[in-house]
């Protein structure tokens, strides 16, 4: 059986592409995999904190000494990360806000990459210690960044890739929402180039 994690984050909140093209994308896999869960973790509608001193300091500490603000941050890091151990397929749907992922799913990474437990060094190398899982992350964008004079400052695509391959989410199909501030027709076209790349990974998925 499989089990979908569906991880959405855009402040764009109901306007969001990345949220509709992850949402649909999510949605009709599920319908394609008899059986299949899915749990979804809208972090706009429910932002994590940034992380503080209770999570930073507790989570270094042995689980019946900590304070139960630390207790507490902890075991919300321990929630996030059940959720990606549950899951065998991960989505993930990211809008570019200053260059960068939103600090939503941002402050979510903080939480789930954590030293000794989602990912490890081995002789100086990092080693992801949440492996075997399939990845698919939707970015949207108002530039192009895929080509041209802003892959350069792709920050947000490189950004998620390296932290998803930091924790062992190493398998990552992309599919990229770009160039909406160009005009109307820019706009189509993305969102229909968007259209076709969710049913060509479906095809894919099947
Ligand atoms: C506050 C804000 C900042 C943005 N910053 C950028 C940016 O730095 N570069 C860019 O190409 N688009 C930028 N955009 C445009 C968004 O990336 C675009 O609206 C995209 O569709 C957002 O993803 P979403 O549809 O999932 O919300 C920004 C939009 C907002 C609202």
């Amino acid at each position: 059986m499989s089990n979908i994690l569906l991880i959405t984050s855009s402040p764009r909140g109901t306007e969001s592409l990345s949220a509709r093209f992850a949402g649909d994308f999510a949605r009709r896999l599920r319908q394609q995999r008899p059986g299949a869960t899915l749990t979804v973790r809208d972090l706009y509608a429910q932002p994590p904190a940034h992380i503080d001193e209770a999570y930073i300091v507790g989570r270094g500490l042995p689980a019946d000494t900590r304070t139960p603000a630390q207790a507490a941050a902890v075991a919300h890091a321990e929630a996030l990360i059940a959720e990606l151990h549950a899951a065998d397929t991960v989505v993930i749907g990211s809008g570019m806000i200053n260059f960068g992922p939103p600090t939503q799913l941002r402050a979510w990474f903080d939480y789930v990459a954590w030293p000794g437990v989602t990912f490890r060094y081995v002789e100086g190398k990092i080693e992801g210690l949440l492996g075997g899982k399939k990845t698919y992350l939707v970015t949207a964008s108002g530039g192009v960044f895929s080509n041209g004079p802003r892959a350069a400052v792709d920050f947000q695509s490189n950004y998620l890739k390296y932290l998803l391959g930091l924790i062992g989410l190493t398998d990552i199909e992309h599919m990229r929402v770009e160039g909406l501030a160009y005009g109307p027709d820019a706009a189509k076209a993305a969102i229909d180039n968007a259209q076709t790349a969710v049913q060509a990974l479906l095809a894919k998925a099947a």
